[in-house]
């Protein structure tokens, strides 16, 4: 996948380039290419922003040097803005964008943008409800979701498939050795080599940790008759 970055700090996206992702950018599975929308300008100073219109504090990022930035690629794929403002980021979101052969991103910093950027993108997405100084880290957190899901990228191809959010629940707890660490014991039926009784267990797990933590899931979850029962278990249990 080709990601295209168009930011003020492309230095920050080095800690992309370690890990699982610098290795998939090795391999050829991620081509990362950072964009600095400020070699865009063209004013003695350089500047990317100006004062907004109408008078107030702080100033707005013009859309000049992003549309210019944008021209300057070859193709862009579908464009993302990052801002509180947009749709809330999510797995279903990582899944249908890993699909994609580029994406762009457009981090934003200061202020915000000019309106009219807005225009230029496909999708404006949000990591949630909190304001950062700036589209980067929001960028990174995509690029890594949305990564992690092509095929190659993570070791085991397995390891996506059960995890959080892949199927609407929160992942079942894991243990490895020892047995038993001063006292706490890891769940006997997981020494029990009954692989049936596991699945069943971990699917048990699964539904009663989204219940705890995260009960608004179950919420958007239509539960099987097998989950209603595991939970109806549970209940009974505690
Ligand atoms: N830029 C600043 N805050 C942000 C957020 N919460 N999500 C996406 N982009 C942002």
């Amino acid at each position: 996948m080709k990601i295209n970055v168009l930011t003020l700090f492309p230095e920050m996206f080095d800690a992309l380039k370690t890990s699982m992702l610098g290795r998939a950018m090795e391999k050829g599975l991620i081509d990362l290419n950072l964009v600095n929308f400020r070699d865009f300008t063209y004013d003695v100073h350089h500047h990317v922003d100006d004062a907004p219109y109408g008078g107030g504090a702080g100033m707005v990022l013009q859309i000049k040097p992003i549309k210019l930035a944008l021209d300057s690629l070859s193709k862009t794929g579908k464009i993302v803005i990052t801002a509180p403002q947009g749709q809330t980021f999510t797995q279903k979101t990582a899944q249908r964008w890993s699909n994609e052969s580029e994406l762009t991103f457009i981090c934003g910093h200061y202020e915000g943008f000019d309106h009219r950027v807005y225009d230029l993108a496909d999708e404006v997405v949000s990591i949630g409800d909190y304001v950062l100084t700036g589209g980067e880290l929001p960028t990174m957190s995509m690029i890594d979701a949305t990564s992690r899901l092509i095929p190659g990228v993570l070791g085991n191809a397995m390891s996506p498939k059960e995890e959080s959010f892949s199927d609407g629940l929160l992942e079942y707890p894991q243990y490895t050795r020892p047995a038993d660490f001063e006292g706490q014991k890891v769940p006997e039926i997981l020494l029990s080599g009954n692989h049936e009784k596991i699945a069943y267990w971990r699917h048990q797990q699964a539904l009663s940790t989204t219940l705890h933590f995260r009960p608004d899931l179950l919420r958007h979850r239509q539960l099987s008759d097998e989950e209603k029962k595991m939970l109806a278990d549970l209940e009974r249990l505690s």
